[in-house]
């Protein structure tokens, strides 16, 4: 996830809100959709939505004229992007089981493997598929790991050493395998367009060779787009002048994260006041664990409206949610008044990485997801028992 930035919904009456819920502004999306929809065209590249971070579908229509189809991570969301979004569907999975792999042929113009052992297994059923009368030409890809990242946190950079994400090149060795027609590669997270023109010549040095042998070249995610100080136009002529070199290939992008960062907000209630030590505790109806996990994975610090720093302003509190797991923890921020029961406290940036990672533990009450487009709010879903009942048995 990323630094916060602030998220500018200030025109929604927060009261109106049922708490918890996630509130995705459309015309945010939409402001994002059109710079990747910039991209594409200036730069002659594709671009799809990487499903793992943005799935709400029901706001898929604004994408939908911006940009190529979806990237999925195997059979279930190949079959979302399939029915809901409608385009181009590439599936990249780092291991398909046999029932994994038909499923999501149905669903999927592309399928990349992780390693040429992937794609050996499974190439019969993949030219079996090709051989059904009137089946779709399914593409097949292979994820190659450059073994070059400026990632950090191990966590997040697919190109740690022993990574199981992709296969290095003295592991596929000299011929590129039998039956692939495109080479896939992401070794980015959060990263700007100068990152990704150094992971992109490491590449090309690496993989080059084989690139008169392909038809397309899938460059991945975490290219951070839509974040006010992104080099778009080093975005633009990076790809522009690998189009030059290479003016057989057809490129892809599939950022997640950019497409729905500083989208949406997560509405939260104060629902009860308490004191063990020296911090004022605040309960809250969302957990860390249940709605914001990359809290503790990543870790990062959401912004909260109207809130500072711990000590920042008078009224410091540990804020925390209804589960019974010690480190439920969100954090301590400052407030100018105390808190009281009935507060919302409203969460920035939770659009990305946050539902689609959601969990039901403890029976927590799930949020609730609404779209807002500054005028009306629409509450797409509620939940309740029969959603945490259908997961169990
Ligand atoms: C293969 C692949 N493609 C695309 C993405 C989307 O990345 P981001 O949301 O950082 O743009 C990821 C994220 O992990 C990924 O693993």
């Amino acid at each position: 996830m990323s630094d916060p930035l602030p998220t500018p919904i200030t025109d929604l009456d927060w009261s109106i809100v049922p708490s918890p819920c996630f509130v995705v502004d459309t015309r945010l999306l939409e402001r994002n959709a059109r710079i990747l929809g910039r991209v594409r065209a200036e730069a002659g590249c594709k671009v799809l939505l990487a499903l793992k971070g943005f799935a709400m579908w029901s706001a898929f229509g604004v994408f939908k004229p911006h940009l190529d189809g979806c990237t999925a991570s195997g059979p279930i969301e190949a079959q979302l992007a399939r029915e809901e979004f409608g385009k181009e569907v590439h599936t990249y999975a780092p291991a398909f089981s046999e029932v994994d792999l038909a499923e999501t042929l149905t669903f999927s113009d592309h399928i990349v493997f992780n390693t040429p052992g992937q794609l050996a297994r499974h190439l019969p059923a993949m030219r079996a598929a090709r051989q059904k009368t009137g089946a779709k030409q399914v593409e097949i890809g292979l994820r190659v790991n450059p073994g070059y990242a400026e990632v950090e946190v191990d966590l997040y950079n697919p190109c740690a050493s022993g990574s199981r994400l992709g296969s290095l090149r003295e592991v596929i060795g000299k011929e590129l395998p039998a039956g692939v027609d495109g080479l896939h590669f992401h070794a980015l997270c959060e990263q700007g367009a100068d990152v990704f023109a150094r992971v992109l010549a490491v590449v090309e040095d690496r993989f080059g060779d084989w690139f008169p042998q392909i038809r397309w070249l899938n460059c991945g995610g975490g290219h951070w787009i839509t974040k006010p100080d992104y080099d778009v136009e080093l975005l633009i002529a990076t790809i522009r002048d690998l189009k030059r070199r290479h003016p057989h290939l057809t490129i892809y992008l599939e950022p997640g994260e950019a497409a729905a960062v500083d989208t949406g907000v997560l509405v939260t209630t104060v629902v009860d006041l308490h004191r063990n030590g020296p911090l004022p505790l605040a309960l809250l109806d969302v957990s860390v664990t249940c709605h914001m996990p990359d809290v503790l994975e990543m870790p990062y610090r959401p912004t909260i409206h109207g809130a500072g720093e711990a000590g920042a302003t008078p009224h410091t509190y540990r804020l925390g949610g209804p589960t019974c797991l010690a480190g439920d923890v969100i954090g301590d921020w400052s407030f100018s008044a105390p808190l009281a029961i009935g507060d919302r406290l409203i969460f920035a940036d939770m659009s990305h990485y946050t539902m689609v990672k959601t969990t039901m533990f403890n029976g927590v009450k799930h949020p609730s997801l609404a779209l807002w487009d500054g005028k009306a709010l629409n509450v797409v879903r509620r939940f309740g028992y029969q959603d945490y009942r259908n997961r169990l048995s």
